[in-house]
C-alpha cells in the first residue's frame, strides 16, 4: 500500500526514521534504490547494528550463534540488564537482534535512563540466528550511507527529484496509545511541528515527500495546507492490550 504512494522514480532515496526499514527493504528487494540511498535514526544501538549488518556481517552471525545456545530465561534477562552502550559495535547489534527476537513481540521500548525493559516472549523456537536473511540484508545494504542523526538531518543532503520517506514516532491516537518512546527522548508535539516544517522546506526544494501517521485530527490540521493526505487501514501487531491489535486508519501524507 506504501509503496503505491511512492512516486514512480526518483534520484536519491532518504529515510531519516528508518526503525526496521520495511519500506527501504521492500524497495530495495524490488530493485527500486538507485543513486545514492541514506538511512537515519536517533537510536544509535539501532545504527550501530545497522552498520554491522553492512560491515562486518560474519562476526555478527558467529556472535548470534552463541547467544543461540546459550539461550533461556537466564540468558535473557542477564543480556537485557547489560550496560550495553559502552561495548564495542559487534557486541551491541548481537544484543539488539537477540532481544529482538526473543522479547515480547518483537518490541523495542526503553525506560528514562536508556534500560531495555521488554519481557522474554514466548517462543519455542525463535530464529536467533537467521544466517540466509542476515547476509541477504548485507548485500542489500552494500553502498548504503547510514547515520546516527535526528531527521532534520536530512535537510543537509536531499535535493531537487529525491525521494524522502518519513515514517515518525505517530502522534497517540488516544491517551492510552502514548507509546512513542523509541528513543529515551520521547517525540513531542514540538517535534511534530519540527518535521511538518522539515516536509515543507524539502517540498518547497522540489523533493519528493512522503509521511505516515495516525489519522488523528491534530495530524490532519498539522498538514493543512499544501499536502495531500490519503487514509489507509493497516494490521498492528504491536500495542500492550491485545483488543488495540488489529486494524487501525493511518494518513499517507505527500
Ligand atoms: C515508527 S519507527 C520507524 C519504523 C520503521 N519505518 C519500520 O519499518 O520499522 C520510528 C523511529 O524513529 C526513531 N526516532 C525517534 N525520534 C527521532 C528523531 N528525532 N530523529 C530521528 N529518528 C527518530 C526511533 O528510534 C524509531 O526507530
Amino acid at each position: 500500500m506504501l509503496l503505491d504512494k511512492a512516486p514512480s522514480e526518483w534520484d536519491g532515496y532518504h529515510e531519516p526514521f528508518i526503525g526496521g526499514g520495511a519500506l527501504f527493504f521492500a524497495l530495495a528487494s524490488r530493485n527500486c534504490l538507485r543513486g545514492r540511498t541514506v538511512l537515519s535514526d536517533m537510536n544509535s544501538r539501532l545504527i550501530r547494528s545497522y552498520l554491522m549488518v553492512r560491515d562486518q556481517v560474519e562476526p555478527l552471525i558467529g556472535r548470534l550463534k552463541e547467544h543461540e545456545a546459550l539461550h533461556s530465561k537466564d540468558h535473557y534477562y542477564a543480556t537485557r540488564a547489560r550496560d550495553i552502550d559502552s561495548d564495542n559495535d559487534i557486541e551491541v547489534a548481537a544484543w539488539m537482534i537477540y532481544l529482538n527476537k526473543t522479547g515480547f513481540n518483537g518490541l523495542y521500548r526503553v525506560n528514562k535512563k536508556g534500560g531495555f525493559n521488554v519481557p522474554m516472549g514466548r517462543y519455542k523456537n525463535p530464529n536467533i540466528c537467521d544466517e540466509k536473511n542476515l547476509r541477504a540484508c548485507n548485500s542489500i545494504l552494500q553502498g548504503v550511507e547510514i547515520y546516527h542523526q535526528g531527521f532534520d538531518g536530512v535537510l543537509e543532503r536531499a535535493g531537487k527529484g529525491d525521494f524522502v520517506y518519513f515514517d515518525p514516532p505517530y502522534v497517540p491516537v488516544s491517551a492510552t496509545a502514548s507509546f512513542t518512546a523509541y528513543t529515551s527522548d520521547g517525540f513531542t508535539l514540538a517535534d511534530q511541528e519540527r518535521l511538518r516544517d522539515t516536509a515543507s522546506a524539502l517540498k518547497e526544494r522540489g523533493v519528493s515527500v512522503m509521511l505516515s501517521n495516525a489519522d488523528h485530527p491534530r495530524v490532519r490540521k498539522l498538514y493543512t495546507p499544501g499536502f495531500r493526505k490519503h487514509t489507509i487501514q493497516v494490521g498492528r501487531a504491536i500495542n500492550s492490550a491485545a483488543s488495540r491489535r488489529g486494524s487501525v486508519a493511518e494518513l499517507i501524507i505527500r
